[in-house]
């Protein structure tokens, strides 16, 4: 069936919006009805089997990647390999028994992550996709598909897909803590609560938008901006950079908070906004540091957190965004709404097309 507009200037906002809905139906189709177990379509999955993952991917469903990262090996206690497509297979890396492979891709047919997955067929003990498009040939030559479930996505810049692929990926972890005895049913049963909380804060989260279209003026101004993230913050600040330059063409770099002083705060001066993703978490009190460093240089901060961290550390930032509290471990979802919001309404201010961006392709199917 053909998509429309639903009302919305671009699909973009409207595929911003929708994400509480369509989290909702993922979330509903991969949790039982008693809220206790994640269900996959093959049952013979287990992860007590599995040595290590290797995810493997392009754009932003990469950074879906890197979340899962740190996700599979702090809470499933999995070691995880994540590369690009484009250089995984020619790093032609030597596989071990016991290796999932994992590919995400929205389309299901981006040209690298097929050939790496082509690389990979006969080499690990099972091939995983978690695709958007489910008749697509990725889907098609794996062992197990996940479809993510976001719905038909127009805007090239990628953005429900994003938080999908992270929903599915979360669950897929849930599932390997559990099958791998680092969790109890309980525990699973609570975990699994919490996601289901996630289109509601999600919601709460949208309405960041009038406080970001209220800062995007100035934003749009900026020659270069920084994103500066920890642990899985930092493939969100990636994230962020990403769905800025593709869309407002601004030049933007995200970095580890805490590689920030080696290199990147050559850049900071006062025309230079540095973005600070950091919800009150154990590395909260690291990143805000890094933060005030860039602020002694005459950075101009925006600071991205919640009501805790911004009353702890609002002192001296240009602006604060506060969002929703959320656990830990889901905030990475949350807190790619403001990214997307951020990179929208600068690109809106700059008047660029928004839903086509000049030399982007929403699927890329050449090498
Ligand atoms: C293109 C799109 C991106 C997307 C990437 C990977 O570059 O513009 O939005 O993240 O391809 O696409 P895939 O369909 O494999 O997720």
């Amino acid at each position: 069936a053909a998509v429309d507009k639903a009302g919305y200037k671009h699909f973009m906002a409207k595929e911003i919006a929708e994400q509480p809905t369509v989290l909702q139906g993922a979330l509903a189709h991969y949790i039982d009805a008693d809220g206790a177990r994640v269900v996959l379509p093959d049952a013979g999955l287990d992860f007590a089997q599995v040595e290590r993952l290797t995810l493997v991917a392009c754009g932003t469903a990469f950074y879906a990647c890197m979340v899962a990262k740190y996700w599979f090996e702090q809470t499933a206690h999995l070691p995880v390999e994540i590369d690009v497509a484009s250089e995984f297979r020619y790093r032609e890396p030597p596989v071990t028994p016991g290796t999932v492979a994992i590919f995400v891709s929205q389309s299901g047919e981006t040209a690298d992550t097929l050939a790496a997955l082509r690389y990979m067929t006969g080499k690990a003990d099972r091939i995983l996709s978690v695709v958007n498009v489910a008749e697509s040939s990725i889907a098609r030559e794996s062992d197990l598909t996940l479809p993510i479930l976001a719905g038909v996505e127009v805007g090239v810049a990628s953005t429900k897909a994003f938080t999908c692929q992270l929903t599915t990926l979360a669950l897929l972890v849930l599932k390997a803590a559990r099958d791998r005895g680092h969790m109890t049913a309980a525990q699973l049963a609570d975990r699994l609560a919490d996601l289901q909380r996630l289109p509601g804060l999600m919601n709460a989260a949208l309405a960041v938008e009038g406080p970001v279209r209220a800062l995007t003026q100035e934003l749009s101004e900026a020659r270069d901006i920084l994103f500066l993230g920890r642990g899985a913050m930092y493939p969100l600040a990636l994230e962020g950079a990403l769905k800025l330059k593709e869309i407002s063409y601004i030049h933007a770099e995200a970095y580890a908070s805490g590689e920030l002083k080696h290199g990147p705060i050559a850049l900071v001066d006062p025309m230079v906004p540095v973005i600070v993703m950091a919800p009150t978490d154990t590395l909260f009190d690291k990143t805000v540091s890094n933060m005030q460093e860039v602020m002694a240089r005459g950075g101009k901060v925006l600071l991205i957190t919640d009501a805790t961290g911004a009353a702890a550390a609002s002192d001296g930032v240009w602006k604060t965004l506060v969002l929703p509290d959320v656990s830990p471990f889901l905030a990475p979802i949350l807190y790619a709404v403001p990214a997307q919001l951020l990179a929208y309404h600068t690109a809106i201010a700059k008047g660029t097309d928004v839903d086509q961006p000049r030399n982007l392709a929403k699927s890329v199917t050449v090498e």
